[in-house]
């Protein structure tokens, strides 16, 4: 059983156009994982050097501006959340995109079949905190999860983690730091509130932002 870190697959009915995007635009970037293998229309990793990877998307905004910001590099990203891959597939559309593949669900489906070594970032942004003390078990962030990160991790690569929940911020610190393969490369608290070089406010942390929260970033590598 794949362990469910997220809560809703489907929100508001979607407008007409995003309709038009689902069936006309994702099964051209769409991953999909037949007979234990990843496939999906000229999905082929080695015509790309660099390979970055989003967990849980959300409305896309960060990972269309990392699309931008870096064409040669190939952008997977998983969101099993209907609008929100809607609302990518609307940014590829405007910004005529080509460096993406979208996984429209679990990314703990995904990245056990994903190459070792092969990811140079990986950006797990404001994951959903399951607050209560008898969800912890559905935190993204923990042992056995990590150890799969650190393994699809380029030996260069690096983790982001951002959340604006105090208590899962310390829990990622102690999770990551009783890793035995990774380290937190901004150890310093006073460097947990600068947002990365390139960036772009995303829809949970402008909500974040909004009620007094503090986001904080945690950048982690592979231990050498
Ligand atoms: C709180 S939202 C944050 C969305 C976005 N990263 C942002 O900053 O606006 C967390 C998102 O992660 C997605 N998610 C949770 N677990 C996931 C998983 N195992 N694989 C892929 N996406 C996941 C949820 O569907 C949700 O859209």
């Amino acid at each position: 059983m794949i362990l469910r870190t997220y809560g809703r697959r489907k929100g508001r009915r979607l407008r007409p156009f995003k309709e038009t995007l689902i069936e006309t635009l994702l099964p051209s970037m769409e991953l999909r994982l037949e007979n234990n293998q990843i496939t999906g229309q000229d999905f082929d990793l080695k015509k790309h050097p660099t390979c970055f990877f989003e967990i849980g998307f959300g409305a896309g905004e960060h990972l269309a501006l990392q699309a931008e910001t870096h064409p040669g590099t190939l952008m997977i990203g998983c969101e099993p959340f209907l609008n929100g891959v809607a609302n990518l597939l609307e940014h590829i559309h405007t910004k005529s995109l080509q460096n993406i593949r979208i996984y429209p669900g679990n990314a703990l489906e995904l990245l056990p079949l994903w190459l070792n070594t092969s990811l140079d970032r990986i950006f797990l942004l404001f994951p959903d905190p399951w607050p209560k003390k008898n969800h912890h078990k559905r935190r993204f962030v923990q042992k056995d999860i990590l150890t799969l990160l650190s393994q699809k991790l380029a030996s260069t690569g690096k983790i982001l983690m951002a959340t604006d929940h105090e208590e899962y911020f310390q829990w990622m610190v102690d999770q990551v730091q009783n890793h035995p393969d990774l380290v937190i490369q901004n150890p310093l608290a006073e460097t947990w509130t600068t947002p990365p070089d390139v960036w772009t406010i995303t829809r949970f942390q402008e909500k974040a932002i909004k009620a007094g929260r503090t986001p904080r970033f945690l950048w982690i590598g592979r231990k050498n």
